[in-house]
């Protein structure tokens, strides 16, 4: 998408260095800073430290990351120690060890001579992977943006609520949640985005940005007010991402986004999942037993970034000294409160049979 006139993606490579370049998503939307990355140790911490976050984006730097393992040292034993240092970065969005399973299957069976030119190739290859998806899952999602618009006075905004930012920052292009917004702007259909401010790192001030950049008129609102913006009746419909999704249809996903679900429920507002495939655990059945929640540290809920009046960053405390905090990072929402998922294949239940109806092909693998 575009940054100031420029078409970026989440992460490219430069080829004149050799190295995968990414944007800061920590100084986000304050400023526009691109980086190298350049060590095995510069990958896990640009993950840890979520300069790169989204389930997607994740994945694809993690194949980056195995990409550069190879190329210093090809070997079964570094293959297995990058596999391991980076599956250790970040604990339940699936997509990490997608990708990393991904790498050392098509890696594993190579004479070693190849290994590092077909990781790059690879990571190459899930980096556009990422981009086609996700255009796809906007395609589809279009479609229910449309059939809400068509109900509508020619004009009046058909109003999405969305949670976190499952955007083209947190993909490698396009975003998930956001893909059907860009294409339904595009496509010339009013919308208006009512943006979760997504406590305690306020990822949706990520969205606010991305959103005003692509010029979708939209409106930052407090985690608390999604209830009341869906009794009053001004919500269509919600779309979040999910950064993993069981095959039964359980979504985990940004904290609060449960919290949305049921209000959605309660007020009958459509909740619909945009869900790439590498983002579904075929593995595991149970979000609310199964999912592996991340634990961050407490000082993201007692402390928060922003500018000043005069530009300038600042972190400042909102709780009295030594308030303990706690900091899950992930909730699960129960697939009966889930409306659909919009997947690259389509539209489908959240359900055994809906995914397996889409994606026989993996849920026989599984
Ligand atoms: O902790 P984050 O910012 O990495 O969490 C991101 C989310 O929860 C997104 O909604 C999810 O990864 C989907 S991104 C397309």
């Amino acid at each position: 998408m575009k940054v100031n006139g420029t078409h970026y993606r989440s992460l490219w490579w430069n080829a004149d260095d050799a190295v995968l370049e990414i944007i800061d998503q920590r100084s986000l939307p304050y400023a526009f800073i691109t980086q190298p990355v350049r060590t095995m140790q510069d990958f896990a911490d640009a993950i840890v430290e979520m300069r790169v976050r989204g389930a997607p984006l994740i994945g694809a730097t993690a194949a980056y990351g195995m990409a550069l393992a190879m190329a210093q040292d090809p070997s079964d034993a570094n293959m297995d120690r990058a596999w391991d240092d980076l599956n250790a970065t970040r604990p339940t969005a699936i997509n990490l060890r997608w990708a990393l399973n991904r790498c050392r299957a098509a890696l594993q069976p190579l004479p070693i001579a190849q290994r590092a030119d077909a990781a790059l190739a690879l990571a190459h290859a899930i980096a556009d992977e990422d981009v086609e998806i996700n255009r796809q899952i906007g395609e589809h999602g279009l479609q229910l943006i449309r059939d809400i618009a068509a109900h509508k006075p020619p004009g009046e905004p058909v109003r999405l609520l969305t949670h976190c930012n499952a955007g083209w920052i947190a993909t490698v292009d396009w975003g998930t949640a956001t893909s059907p917004m860009y294409h339904a702007h595009d496509a010339g259909i009013p919308l208006h985005i009512w943006v979760d401010e997504t406590r305690p790192r306020n990822q949706g001030a990520l969205t606010a940005w991305e959103l005003g950049s692509h010029g979708v008129p939209h409106t930052y609102v407090t985690d608390n007010a999604g209830g009341h913006l869906m009794q009053h009746g001004l919500v269509d419909m919600v779309i979040t991402g999910t950064d993993r999704t069981t095959r039964s249809g359980d979504v985990c996903n940004k904290i609060g986004t449960y919290l949305k679900a049921l209000a959605a429920k309660d007020n009958g507002v459509p909740f619909y999942v945009a869900l790439p495939s590498p983002t579904i655990d075929w593995t595991v059945s149970d979000g609310v037993a199964e999912i592996p929640i991340e634990e961050r540290d407490a000082r993201e809920t007692t402390h928060i970034q922003g500018t000043r009046d005069d530009g300038s960053l600042g972190v400042v405390q909102v709780t009295p000294a030594g308030t303990p905090g706690g900091n899950p990072a992930f909730d699960v929402t129960p697939s009966r409160l889930v409306t659909g998922l919009i997947t690259e294949r389509g539209i489908c239940e959240a359900s055994a049979e809906g995914l397996a109806g889409l994606f026989p092909d993996m849920a026989v693998a599984a």
